[in-house]
């Protein structure tokens, strides 16, 4: 991976680029315009995205050489599976696109997940560009090569690996995101920063239990932590993009126990709150084991906490946590490959599934409980006082 000021690229398969619209170099628009050339483009967009951005996708499809069309997908979690792929993947049909055309995602990780899956297999891999404009899908899901639906109760079951031709991130969309959007992205961002980088993690611990506006969001601060989020999650998506290696890797953090809790909670339980939620418990998985101190996981739950975003839930059982793990060593080849922090800014792996015994994940979750408890009476008289 190399860096320009507003590129940053990302060598797998001949490489991509996500470049960096921060209001410095050359705008959403003109990149998108320049990418597409005279090709046939399928932009697929969000309800929310197509209400709120309805003037600037009019201009750019008005500015695009070639022949447009806006799909707006359906976007709940629950609309994330293979019949909403198919749908989209005869709208493509239906709209002539051939083999070099290209399908354009603008929207959140649904719509990125169900653009980067249907593109995959019209013809065995379209071009596909993604504009994400939520947190997570600006840091985690725009800007990678995964793409997946969920199947029969399982998330993410069905899906392909398929770099996306070009990404552009620009920070303003945030503006309009919506606080549980928002919070979500959060614990994206806290993931990255206990995996990777101890500095994010205390400016985002700095931002406080309230988080910034709206507004806010879209200042040089977000485009700063947006910016250092996509340069650890391309690093370390680098290093075995297709995981074809040891299947440990250090994005999985906070994705051991989530999709279980997802799924258990019919979705009612975001993604990023299932990852902060399953972060917490790593997090005194490690404590219970001995390879953290106490008082960082302590800083770990805060900072998810002060961040708005539930540590703990009553989806989260001992059941649940020996499942997830099961599934996980089906998943990563007969390990666990559990990540967990050692310290803030530096994850470890347990690779094996014995040291993960019922009493260790036992004592771990009825700490996290004791914690939480802790947490939620310090924020009650917090709130009882001020
Ligand atoms: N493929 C991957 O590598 C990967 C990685 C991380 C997450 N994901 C997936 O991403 C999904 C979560 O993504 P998400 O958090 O982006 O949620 P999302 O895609 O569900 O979007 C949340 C909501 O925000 C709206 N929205 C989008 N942009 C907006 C904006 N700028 N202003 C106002 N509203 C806006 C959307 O229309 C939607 O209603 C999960 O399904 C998760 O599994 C995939």
């Amino acid at each position: 991976m190399g860096a320009g000021q507003h590129e940053l690229r990302y060598d797998i398969g001949g490489g991509f680029a996500v470049a960096l619209c921060d209001g410095e170099g050359p705008g959403l628009a003109e990149r998108l315009r320049d990418a597409i050339g005279g090709r046939r483009a399928l932009l697929c967009t969000t309800p929310t995205v197509a209400r709120l951005y309805a003037d600037m996708l009019a201009r750019l499809s008005s500015a695009l050489a070639g022949p447009s069309e806006l799909v707006v997908l359906r976007v709940g979690e629950t609309d994330k599976h293979i019949e909403s792929v198919i749908g989209l993947c005869a709208q493509a049909q239906r709209f002539g696109i051939g083999r070099r055309d290209v399908m354009v995602a603008i929207g959140g990780g649904v719509c990125s997940d169900i653009v980067r899956v249907a593109s995959g297999l019209i013809r065995r891999g379209i071009p596909h560009i993604c504009v994400p404009t939520t947190l997570i899908g600006q840091i985690d899901a725009g800007i990678g090569i995964k793409g997946g639906v969920n199947f029969n109760g399982a998330k993410s079951y069905l899906g392909v690996f398929h770099a996306p031709e070009a990404a552009m991130v620009d920070p303003r969309f945030l503006a309009t995101l919506p606080l549980p959007a928002w919070r979500d992205g959060i614990a994206e961002a806290i993931k990255l920063a206990c995996i990777a980088d101890a500095g994010l993690f205390a400016r985002i611990e700095a931002m406080g239990p309230t988080l910034p506006s709206p507004e806010e969001q879209s200042n040089g601060d977000c485009t700063a932590l947006v910016r250092r989020s996509i340069e650890i999650t391309l690093a370390e998506l680098a290093l075995d993009p297709l995981e074809r290696g040891t299947l440990c890797r250090l994005l999985d953090f906070g994705h051991s126990f989530s999709p279980a809790i997802e799924t258990a909670s019919e979705h009612r339980i975001s993604h990023g709150q299932a990852v902060g939620i399953d972060m917490c418990v790593s997090a005194e998985i490690a404590v219970a084991l001995g390879r953290l101190a106490d008082a960082e996981a302590g800083r770990i739950v805060a900072a998810i906490a002060g961040a708005g975003l539930p540590a703990d839930c009553a989806e989260l059982t001992p059941a649940l946590m020996r499942r997830s793990i099961d599934a996980v060593v089906k998943h990563r080849a007969g390990k666990a490959n559990l990540v967990i922090p050692v310290a803030v800014g530096a994850c470890d792996f347990i690779r094996e599934a014995a040291t993960l015994s019922d009493a260790v994940m036992g004592e771990a979750l009825a700490a996290l409980r004791r914690r939480s408890a802790g947490l939620a009476q310090a924020q009650t008289r917090y709130e009882a006082r001020s």
